[in-house]
């Protein structure tokens, strides 16, 4: 039967659209990422593990879900990029430079987000070949070593390639197929992952680190770790989940897609936590965030536990996914961009932006370790700092930007989302008080304005 038309859409029809279910998948693929999987668990445990996590959860309620639905909003309502859409809702052209940064974003964070998937690949590879594990070995200059040879853009170009070709192939047959094969695939490796961790002799140690509340290392500070994390966690601030929505079927309820990205994100941050500290205490390791967690500590862990090859594979082949779903997210903002901007067909559009882009992030993937290992202005090399502008300073921005045009600019942007009454007006409080507030101060805290 033919699908009805909904008339209300003047592209109805013409335009390039997810299915429901592909669309929950794919921003979960996006919201779920390396955040999820080396920076949530340790944020938790640090910070006073369940009753952090309780404190996320709030976070994710009062800010994450309604900037989530905000930028969702605006995509569909405005069905253009991420910075047209601002314009076809307002007609007004500050909004659309607003928009454009936040493609500038996008596009900087890919640069070097394509390195770190890269180094997943690389690992995922050497854990399955077993050339990774040797006793003995010291993980940390094993790492560095890599990093700072020139191996890393051969993985990078794979990345770029991946990305760019998933995005040739369109909305449905590109990145929504990507996202219903590697999402499945992801939960069914994670929970793998997670009966083998928590099977290790000592694992209950690591459940304790993560989970066990302590409501007395709760402060200012972990709040604003909560949030500026439940804000990232969603991929929000830069034009991605706008561009998702902007292929949303008009039908499709996006208060109900909101709330399932939501839980989708904090289920798979839940089960990572419950997969990398029983591994790590098990064997005796010092947990950490970041690179160190999951290039240094974790092979450790590997080396030592019965298959460690194969549990090691997979667990890379799992950052890997995490980090190849979000990227597609990210390089498909610029892309939608330059196909509008230019009126290049798809595929001409990702070949050429993945390809710049590629190019850009050179400099970064030579920067950790490498060539241009030495050039540090301000105690910074140039990886760290395209990290700290975009993710710092470019996103939180964004974020303001999007909570401002939606409570303040956009008068119909309840009737977008489908809300009225009571919850219009909770959206409406979080949109124009408490999220840019809450914003504002993170954004203080993280450039070090801000003393808690
Ligand atoms: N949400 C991803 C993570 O938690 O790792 C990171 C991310 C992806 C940020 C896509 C921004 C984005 F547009």
């Amino acid at each position: 039967m033919k699908k009805q038309q909904d008339a209300s859409d003047p592209k109805n029809g013409t335009e390039e659209r997810f299915s429901k279910t592909g669309f929950i998948l794919a921003a979960i693929g996006s919201s779920v990422g390396l955040g999820n999987m080396w920076k949530f668990p340790y944020i938790t445990g640090k910070h006073g593990g369940a009753a952090f996590f309780l404190l996320f959860i709030v976070c994710l309620i009062i800010v994450g879900l309604p900037v989530l639905l905000a930028e969702m909003v605006i995509g569909r309502g405005g069905r253009g990029n991420a910075s047209t859409s601002f314009y076809n809702l307002t007609g007004k052209k500050v909004w659309a430079a607003f928009g454009l940064f936040a493609v500038l974003t996008a596009f900087m964070i890919m640069s070097y987000y394509a390195v770190v998937a890269g180094w997943t690949l690389h690992y995922t590879v050497q854990s399955l070949t077993g050339l990774l594990f040797e006793p003995g070995a010291d993980y940390k200059s094993k790492f560095l070593d890599f990093a700072g040879s020139y191996t890393p853009l051969f993985w990078q170009a794979v990345v770029t390639v991946v990305c760019g070709s998933v995005l040739a192939k369109g909305v449905s047959g590109g990145i929504e197929k990507f996202n219903k094969i590697l999402i499945p695939g992801f939960l069914i490796i994670l929970i793998v992952l997670m009966f083998r961790a928590l099977t290790l002799p000592g694992a209950s140690e690591g459940v304790a680190f993560f989970l066990k509340p302590d409501f007395s290392k709760l402060d200012a500070e972990s709040a604003l770790i909560a949030l500026g994390h439940a804000f990232f966690s969603l991929s929000l601030g830069m034009g991605c989940m706008l561009t998702y929505g902007s292929y949303v079927d008009k039908r499709q309820s996006l208060g109900s897609a909101t709330l399932a990205i939501g839980f989708g994100d904090l289920v798979y941050a839940l089960i990572a936590g419950l997969v990398i500290f029983p591994t790590v205490f098990s064997f005796g390791l010092e947990p950490g965030e970041g690179v160190g967690l999951a290039f240094m500590a974790l092979p450790a862990a590997f080396s030592k536990m019965y298959l460690g090859s194969v549990f090691g594979g997979l667990f890379f082949a799992l950052l890997a996914i995490a980090a190849l779903t979000s990227a597609v997210s990210i390089l498909e903002v610029p892309v939608a961009f330059a196909m509008e901007r230019w009126g290049w067909s798809r595929s001409k559009s990702s070949v050429y932006v993945s390809a710049v882009c590629f190019l850009v992030g050179i400099p970064s993937a030579l920067s950790v370790g490498g060539v241009l290992g030495g050039f540090t202005p301000g105690g910074k090399s140039i990886f760290d700092w395209v990290d700290f502008v975009t993710a710092y300073i470019a996103m939180p921005f964004g974020g303001l930007v999007v909570t401002l045009f939606t409570g303040y600019a956009w008068k119909k942007a309840g009737e977008e989302a489908g809300l009225s009454g009571f919850w219009y007006k909770a959206w409406m409080i979080a949109l124009r008080f408490v999220a840019p507030v809450l914003i504002l101060l993170i954004f203080l805290y993280s450039v070090g304005l801000l003393k808690v």
